[in-house]
């Protein structure tokens, strides 16, 4: 019996999951469950990771702390994998003491080995929200192709650079320009570590080929750069015994999250620690998406090996969903979460189809709806419940044959596949498993066919050749939902109730031996086809969820105060408002009024030669110079009125407390000077 730990990639707590998340969740849980079922001691652990710049934020705007913001997502996380049957052995959190215990000992290991050395690094720091700028918190121009609106560190083009290089770079916190600072940072030496991660990712088939190769050529074949291991307070995370005011990076303690989530499991059993994560006796199978090889191939290894623990067996990588060939969106409704998932459609059919596109390489996985529709139609139900379906309920008042009928072989055949069906489990190659699964179904489905139970039913003679070919029926049914069961447990319960077994005491070796004289349960149904319209709905819900503006990492959380300030004026009629002419205008002129303290002269031109003279009080917050050029809105009908400075023939619009805390309305692009505003 082989032992062997499996982890997940730990999911952020700042979000909930969706069905991007789930080609690695229910890819592992398929795995574990495979492991399990062949009679090997397998444990999947996974945990929240939970520290941060983002949940940080988050949470200070909802006005709450990390911890309670972190809790809730648990709870939600815990119930999206329950609705998708993805069962953890233990689930923890990254900020847990067991965690805290864990980093604590590979940090001193770290140091011991006189890998940490202190630098001075510059950094981008919003000073509205006052915080240095995590990378993905920072959009600007890429310094390599000029393309604008790209990621701090990364650019569609391919480019890698530091966000201090982005030009004209923006805090995606506030929408303000950041500014340079300097902060102390730690750095771990990894360089020291290549000749051992040279060997360990080229050898010992720990990687699939072609990330060994990536790896190969983009970073082993150099020196490799420092890793910047800590982050200046405010940060939530721990904080670093021997660096006070600095905090461990959330990439520090989330793979360590795989240990410390064991060290819980451990404590809450009794097992042993050591047995799982000091004992070569036992493998270490980490699953995780491609965008996170860097961290789980070069910094996770050489920590582990520094701090004596044992490194993984293998780390298995797999590529992005798209949908329909691109990338999920939520304007698409194709950014579904597993809850919006779960409440329109059955488990059975994602993992189903996500397995039938599974191959253990590192390709993308593209789900089409149709094709989904299509196969789980024709796999599950078709093929595979159709075999019950057509035989259990005859079975039902004869029970099942004492000896197994001669079938021509069908049995046999199924009970053959067993090894190939057991290595493509090993191998990820879940697609292989559907295929040789079904063939078994496409033989036992034409045995019905050809023996048309259905016809045998009535005459009281051939009730014991109705049985026979019902033994036959349901025993390769059984064959096959045995087989499937690592990727449809839910289908495998109901299968085992049906047949009056208990699927827990189901193993790879169960579908060897036939089951006979035993009785069959009522049947009821096992599963629906999949719907066209309930997926639909699914994919409209999410386009509505949208609505919500969910990709903003905050929720909502819009204070009273302004509208308590000053509350809503007395009610008006639309003849009220139609009086009023808002128009589109551009500011044409914009100068200072030097004897009045608050007001600035504008010019606006309502397109051709039409213009209106304007004093606008909103010299605390806003520069002549900056106006000049943009569109605003303006009421454009007031009557004139004689002012000391001059003729004021208008009033432009803009919201705000006063003072330094105006600010101007705005049309969205395309609209031109002269429009009226509805
Ligand atoms: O990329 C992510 O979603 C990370 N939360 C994965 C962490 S995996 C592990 F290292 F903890
Ligand atoms: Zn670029």
């Amino acid at each position: 019996m082989r032992k062997i730990l499996v982890t997940s990639a730990l999911p952020y707590a700042n979000g909930p999951i969706h069905i991007g998340h789930l080609v690695e969740y229910i890819q592992t849980d398929i795995w574990v469950r495979a492991q399990k079922l062949r009679g090997n001691r397998c444990l999947y652990i996974c945990a929240d990771d939970t520290h941060g710049t983002a949940i940080m934020i988050r949470a200070a705007a909802e006005n709450r702390a990390p911890e309670a913001l972190i809790a809730d997502v648990r709870e939600q996380h815990l119930t999206d994998f329950e609705a998708m049957d993805i069962r953890f052995d233990n689930y923890g959190s990254t900020n847990s003491p067991q965690n805290h215990q864990m980093c604590l000992e590979i940090w001193a290991a770290l140091r011991e080995a006189g890998l940490v050395h202190e630098k001075t690094v510059t950094q981008l720091y919003d000073t509205q929200v006052g915080t240095f700028l995590a990378d993905r918190f920072v959009r600007g121009t890429c310094p390599k192709c000029g393309k604008t609106d790209q990621y701090g560190d990364s650019c569609e083009c391919g480019a890698t650079y530091s966000p201090v290089d982005l030009i004209q770079p923006v805090s995606t916190l506030s929408g303000t320009t950041p500014e340079l600072r300097d902060a102390k940072h730690l750095f771990v030496e990894i360089e020291r570590l290549r000749p051992f991660l040279t060997e360990w990712t080229q050898t010992g088939n720990h990687l699939q080929p072609e990330i060994a190769n990536y790896l190969a050529g983009h970073f082993l074949g150099e020196p490799l750069r420092d890793w910047d291991i800590s982050r200046p307070a405010p940060y939530f995370g721990f904080e670093i015994p021997d660096s006070p005011g600095n905090y461990w990076y959330v990439w520090f303690d989330a793979p360590i999250g795989y240990i410390g989530s064991t060290l819980d499991f451990c404590q809450k059993t009794g097992e042993n620690f050591d047995s799982w994560w000091k004992s070569p006796e036992t493998e270490i199978h980490h699953f995780i998406g491609k965008d996170i090889t860097y961290f789980h191939t070069l910094f996770w290894p050489a920590m582990l090996k520094t701090a004596g623990f044992q490194l993984p067996t293998k780390v298995h990588i797999h590529g992005f969903l798209t949908v329909d060939g691109e990338k999920m969106s939520k304007s698409k409704g194709t950014f579904i979460k597993a809850a919006t998932y779960a409440k329109h459609l059955d488990a059975a059919y994602l993992r189903y189809y996500y397995a039938s596109k599974l191959t253990g390489r590192v390709d993308d996985l593209d789900l089409n709806f149709t094709d989904m529709v299509q196969k789980v139609n024709a796999d599950l139900v078709g093929n595979l419940v159709n075999l019950a379906s057509r035989s259990a309920k005859f079975a039902h008042p004869l029970g099942l044959s004492a000896e197994y009928p001669e079938d021509g072989g069908l049995f046999e055949f199924g009970k053959n596949q067993a090894d190939a069906i057991a290595e493509a489990y090993e191998n990820g190659d879940f697609a292989r498993v559907c295929r040789l699964v079904m063939a078994i179904g496409d033989k036992a489905n034409k045995f019905i066919e050809e023996s048309a139970p259905w016809t045998l039913k009535k005459d009281p003679e051939k009730q014991s050749r109705l049985r026979d070919i019902c033994t036959i029926a349901l025993n390769l049914y059984r064959q096959m939902v045995i087989y499937l069961s690592p990727i449809l447990p839910r289908l495998a319960q109901q299968t085992a109730e049906l047949l009056d077994e208990s699927a827990e005491n189901w193993t790879f070796q169960s579908v060897q031996t036939p089951l006979l004289g035993t009785k069959v349960n009522e049947f009821k149904h096992l599963m629906q086809r999949m719907d066209t319209k309930k997926m639909e709905a699914m994919i409209e819900e999410t386009a509505a969820e949208n609505g919500t503006n969910e990709e903003t990492p905050c929720e909502w959380n819009d204070s009273s105060e302004p509208l308590e300030n000053e509350p809503l004026a007395e009610e008006c009629t639309i003849d009220d408002f139609g009086k009023i002419d808002l128009r589109v205008a551009r500011i044409v002129m914009a100068e200072h009024v030097p004897e009045a303290k608050k007001l600035l002269h504008l010019t606006l031109s309502l397109g051709g030669e039409k213009t209106l003279n304007v004093f606008a009080g909103i010299k605390a917050a806003y520069n002549p110079e900056d106006l000049v050029g943009r569109l605003v809105i303006c009421v454009a009908n007031l009557k004139p009125r004689q002012m000391k400075f001059g003729l004021s023939e208008g009033m432009i619009c803009a919201a705000g407390a006063g003072g330094k805390e105006i600010f101007l309305l705005s049309p969205d692009d395309g609209a031109k000077p002269g429009f009226r505003v509805h």
